[in-house]
């Protein structure tokens, strides 16, 4: 991962140019890089606020060959990946909040979007957007977002170094997907499992169809988030936002 890099100043989006490279057979491991994104993209249709210098903006395209319907658990495997990496790097300890965003101290760092190309039931490829706020000051977040968002300079109170950390990201994101292709999901749940922040705590899982509050009870080997709610009726959850309390 990280063979090939398409480095580029500034771009819509990251994601749209690894779409484009993906659909034109780029090598599986090709990473897309931009100082600042005009465009960036979060999860269920929600911008990303991508400023120059300070962030890292980047798109890795995988060719796995897994069913479509395992598709989400590497974004789970890439939550880990970039937690493994922010802590060799600064020390700091990021929590992840299911199913992909990345805390320190109770704010967001880190945002992941996976978006999948595919025929039919097979897999063309997988397009992982990762977006961390690596540097940037209080005073360069709007601040509606102050509240809920941080970077790890913030936290770490200096200044963390871009390139070192990219380069950790692709060596723990490239063992943790070696050993997800050789021996399934397994291990990585249980990694996944030991950042969570909300297992065993009450949280509401917003989704599409209203709101459930209950136990995280944790996730299954498809990545599968199980609630208990006060009836002991256990939901399994596939996609939402999670408010935790
Ligand atoms: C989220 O909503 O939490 C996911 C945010 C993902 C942001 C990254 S930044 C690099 C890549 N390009 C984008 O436009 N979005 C993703």
């Amino acid at each position: 991962i990280g063979q090939q890099i398409h480095y580029k100043e500034s771009v819509d989006s990251t994601q749209k140019v690894a779409h484009r490279l993906g659909m034109e057979n780029a090598l599986e491991g090709t990473v897309v890089i931009a100082d600042e994104q005009i465009g960036g993209k979060g999860r269920m249709d929600r911008r990303w606020h991508s400023p120059k210098h300070t962030g890292i903006w980047m798109s890795v395209i995988l060719r796995p060959q897994i069913p479509l319907s395992m598709a989400p658990q590497l974004t789970l495997l890439t939550a880990v990946a970039v937690a493994q990496a922010i802590v060799e790097n600064t020390g700091l300890e990021p929590q992840i909040k299911w199913p992909n965003d990345l805390l320190v101290n109770g704010k967001k760092v880190t945002g992941i979007l996976t978006e999948l190309q595919a025929e039919a039931d097979r897999i063309n490829s997988v397009i992982i957007g990762i977006g961390i706020n690596v540097n940037q000051a209080v005073t360069d977040f709007p601040e509606g977002l102050r509240a809920v968002a941080t970077s790890l300079s913030i936290e770490k109170g200096e200044l963390i170094n871009r390139a070192s950390l990219i380069q950790t990201i692709f060596l723990k994101l490239e063992k943790l997907y070696l050993l997800y292709l050789e021996t399934g999901f397994h291990p990585i749940k249980l990694l996944w499992e030991s950042y969570a922040i909300s297992i065993g705590k009450t949280i509401t899982a917003r989704t599409l169809t209203g709101n459930i509050t209950g136990k995280a009870l944790g996730i299954n080997d498809d990545g599968v988030l199980k609630i208990e709610d006060k009836n002991g009726v256990v939901h399994s959850i596939y996609s939402a936002d999670i408010e935790l309390g």
